[in-house]
């Protein structure tokens, strides 16, 4: 993500812009712009709300899934997004199981890609709905996250100026599959740069040690307990299985260690709210009573996925009028 502070900040203030604008002045931004989405992997949160997004802003928008297109019968990454630019697509939204097929894309394409997820590298509007969402929730008085903050009928603006120092203070353990998550690599570019201290923690297998080198404001944990109760945030993930490619991993005994349960929160981390990008393994990462519990922003962070795409895809288009880069 090469978004500098300022750029964020705009986007963070866009977002809540574009969600509280008429919905029908929404949709005179983008009318009848094209924008393709370009779907190599499963998504459901993701595709969603892109396309939820893009339509919001009035722009048309199609889908190509690998499995009900010519990709199944050899076409390349190159040769759909070329086709797509010649059917008048003027973005992509990309999902695909290759690190670096967003940037790869672009430079063909000359087109913005907007990276919906790529392998086990980035997925950047994930990062930037997971801070929306610790946003809604913190208090900069205080500097710590409330799970019921936002719950509230009349609850305080996300702030939308953001700087290095917004988030000293707050600690957002990332828990589980570190080594196959998109997911966490972009929280970790992220979430220091606003300040946070970012604890990741899981077994040598899913975290490799390495991991605490990762960059400034980053370290590993392996003992859960010991993390949880330093978080304002904890960010469960799931065992990636399509990912594993032989890892061995004795969910049992995972569960026994990392599973976040009501009792575990309870004791460790009673004030901290609980996120997840989804899907979630109810039973395996977590119970289905910390899921659905007062502590879980999970659904928040879906609904902000809507107004974070907004902001992005409003911005890709109007850099290529601009004739600027996404
Ligand atoms: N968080 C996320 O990327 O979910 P999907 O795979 O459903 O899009």
């Amino acid at each position: 993500m090469d978004l500098s502070l300022d750029g964020l900040s705009g986007v963070l203030s866009r977002a809540t812009f574009l969600e509280n604008q008429n919905p029908l002045e929404r949709t005179r931004t983008l009318a009848k712009r094209r924008v393709a989405l370009l779907f190599y992997e499963s998504s459901t949160r993701t595709r969603t709300s892109f396309e939820l997004a893009a339509k919001g802003l009035g722009a048309d928008t199609t889908l190509v899934s690998s499995l009900s297109s010519s990709i199944e019968k050899g076409e390349s990454l190159k040769d759909t997004g070329l086709t797509l630019r010649a059917l008048g697509a003027e973005a992509i939204i990309l999902r695909h199981n290759s690190s670096g097929s967003a940037w790869l894309l672009e430079s063909e394409t000359r087109l913005p890609v907007l990276n919906a997820g790529d392998g086990m590298h980035e997925h950047p509007t994930q990062a930037l709905l997971d801070l929306r969402t610790i946003l809604a929730h913190f208090d900069p008085s205080t500097k710590t996250c409330h799970p019921e903050r936002a719950q509230r009928v009349e609850g305080p603006a996300v702030p939308v100026e953001v700087n290095a120092e917004t988030l000293a203070g707050v600690t957002v353990t990332i828990v589980g599959d570190i080594l196959h998550s998109r997911v966490a690599r972009s929280n970790m570019l992220l979430l220091p740069r606003l300040g946070a201290r970012v604890i990741l923690c899981g077994p040598p297998a899913l975290l490799p040690e390495l991991a605490a080198g990762a960059g400034p404001g980053i370290s590993v944990e392996r003992d859960f307990q010991a993390a949880l109760a330093q978080s304002q945030a904890v960010m469960m993930l799931r065992i990636q299985a399509e990912r594993l490619a032989g890892l061995q991993v004795d969910l049992e005994d995972y569960k026994i260690r990392y599973q976040l349960t009501e009792q575990r929160l309870a004791a460790h981390a009673p004030s901290a709210i609980v996120l997840h990008p989804g899907p979630i393994i109810r039973g395996l990462e977590l119970t289905a009573g910390v899921a659905d519990g007062p502590q879980s922003v999970i659904l928040e962070q879906v609904t902000n996925g809507v107004a974070i795409r907004m902001a992005v895809v409003e911005r890709a288009l109007l850099a290529t009028e601009q004739g600027g880069r996404a």
